[in-house]
């Protein structure tokens, strides 16, 4: 009889046990997709309003000093082609992408997706707040962007 009440406590805890796991798993796949929308990084949000074409024409700059080197807007380079980045990311995530490269391939869900693609990691430009916000301009000019 003794022996049964063992098996009882022992086969509860094992259920009780293997559950909670299971809601951890489930907070943990949770809180990956909210970082992965605005990934991960200094930006938090960015507040948009109609297309600043002057912004835009400065992003178009450095875009080729800085990033052309890897990237094209309508091919695949070293790196994604950055025509309809707009559309698939949000804006906060291009920005962190662009300020925190190594923190968002090691941790953002998305991120360490295109590097499993494209096996060579984006890198650091020396860009500051200001040249990210330019960029991101530049790439909402180039994705039709008005307003
Ligand atoms: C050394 C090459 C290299 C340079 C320079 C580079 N990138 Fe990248 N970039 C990549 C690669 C490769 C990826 C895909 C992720 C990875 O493998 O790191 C990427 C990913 C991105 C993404 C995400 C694209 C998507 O489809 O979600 C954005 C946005 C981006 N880069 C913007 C820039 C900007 C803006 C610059 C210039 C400041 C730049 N990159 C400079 C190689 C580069």
């Amino acid at each position: 009889m003794k022996s049964m009440v063992w098996f009882v406590a022992i086969a509860v805890t094992l259920i009780v046990g293997g559950c909670s796991t299971k809601s951890e798993d489930a907070h943990e796949s949770a809180k990956a997709a909210t970082v992965s929308e605005v990934g991960v990084g200094p930006i938090q949000r960015v507040e948009l309003g109609a297309l600043d074409v002057a912004l835009a024409k400065k992003g178009a700059v450095i875009f080729e000093q800085k990033c052309s080197a890897c990237h094209k807007l309508d091919s695949r380079y070293v790196g994604p082609a950055l025509q309809g980045v707009t559309q698939r990311r949000k804006p906060e995530w291009i920005m962190n992408m662009i300020l925190n490269p190594a923190e968002m391939l090691e941790k953002d869900p998305t991120a360490k997706e295109l590097l499993a693609t494209y096996l060579t990691p984006m890198t650091f430009q020396n860009v500051s707040h200001d040249q990210a916000r330019a960029l991101l301009e530049y790439f909402r000019q180039v994705d039709g962007a008005v307003h």
